[in-house]
């Protein structure tokens, strides 16, 4: 794999994973080898390993078109289910995870979500925005934290130790679907606490998907540098399960006994692994990295105008000019108490 230098040279500068999932990807690869070809021989699909936006792949509709994982995938409703209100016909449980201490970056998110729905109120039925962290062990933010859950009541706390790669994501979705009725949410999404939605343009892009067996990111690889030949998965940045496969997560014997890795490689490798997610849609060009000053490529690219997500946005600056380009602070009215540039 001559790519990995690359990898590792990307790790720190913009890639849309973690720098450990370097030292993962080569452990997971053998691995993966293994599971695919000696413990699941039938279950192990030659052109899902392979399938995706990868330069040579046939050009598809990088928002509707679900990626053909499998020979199986259905086509995407191309209109968006919208009910008269302008409920988007869709419900989705966002799950960003974070740390207990990092109460600014969640003062921020919860700010810039909050005015989101505001302005889109019939967003505000279907799209429920929740922090999630593992146990806090601090005395001094379990106060704190305590406090935030009384007055906003958007934090989830999970049963696990805090780490980046230890199975997190999982007690997630078991969590969740432990924890919510059926039918209360249609996709359960996890979104790092470095990536901004565009909660409006994601609904929208949800409502035309699949209900069922749906998977929904940036799909990754997308180029023959970066994680090739890895089989196919979606970014951690944010990337969504439909319920069903929500369940199967928190039920299934193959995710339960492979939950610590990189944690977006190892969903998609639980549903690799399984044949399962038959609906898949990459949200390239439209959920990509912040380019700052490196060069664009499938995942890293400058603002447009029809975005889903941004990731990588790692300082107030980064956030600042985000927010600038996409007019967040544009309804701001004018006042004698206060004055910004
Ligand atoms: C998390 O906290 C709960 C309650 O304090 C405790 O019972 C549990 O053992 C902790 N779990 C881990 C993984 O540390
Ligand atoms: C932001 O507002 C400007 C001025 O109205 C407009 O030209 C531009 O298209 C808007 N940008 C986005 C991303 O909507």
């Amino acid at each position: 794999m001559p790519s990995l230098y690359k990898q590792l040279g990307l790790g720190a500068a913009g890639s849309p994973v973690n720098a450990s999932h370097l030292l993962m990807l080569v452990l997971g690869a053998g691995f993966l080898a293994f599971t695919v070809f000696v413990v699941h021989p039938n279950d192990f699909r030659l052109q899902s390993f392979f399938s995706g936006a990868c330069p040579g792949s046939p050009p598809h509709d990088p928002v509707l078109a679900p990626v053909n994982a499998t020979p199986k995938a259905k086509a995407a409703t191309t209109t968006p289910v919208k009910a008269p209100d302008g409920h988007p016909g869709v419900r989705v449980l966002i799950g960003i995870q974070t740390m207990p201490g990092k109460y600014e970056r969640r003062h921020l998110l919860r700010t810039v979500y909050a005015l989101q729905l505001q302005e889109h109120p019939a967003l505000a039925g279907a799209v429920d925005v929740r922090f999630v962290f593992c146990n806090v062990t601090s005395a001094v933010d379990a106060v704190l934290v305590a406090l935030e859950i009384m007055r906003y009541g958007d934090v989830i706390v999970l049963d696990c130790a805090e780490n980046m790669d230890g199975g997190k994501t999982y007690d997630f979705f078991a969590t969740a679907a432990r924890a919510f009725p059926d039918g209360a949410y249609d996709y359960v999404m996890k979104a790092d606490d470095d990536t901004y939605l565009r909660l409006p343009a994601l609904a929208a892009w949800m409502a035309g998907a699949a209900r069922e067996d749906a998977y929904l990111g940036l799909q990754m690889p997308c180029d023959r540098e970066n994680f090739y030949p890895f089989p196919p998965f979606m970014s951690g940045m944010g990337y969504a399960l439909s319920w069903d496969l929500v369940r199967w997560v928190a039920s299934s014997e193959v995710s339960r006994r492979d939950r610590v890795g990189p944690e977006d490689m190892w969903t998609g490798r639980w549903l690799n692994v399984a044949g399962k997610a038959k609906n898949r849609y990459d949200g390239a060009p439209r959920m990509y990295n912040y380019l700052g000053s490196s060069p664009a490529n499938c995942f890293r690219r400058g603002f447009r105008p029809d975005t889903i997500a941004v990731h990588m946005l790692k300082d107030a600056g980064r956030w600042a000019e985000t927010l600038a380009y996409f007019n967040a602070t544009a309804a701001l009215p004018p006042s004698a108490l206060y004055h910004l540039p």
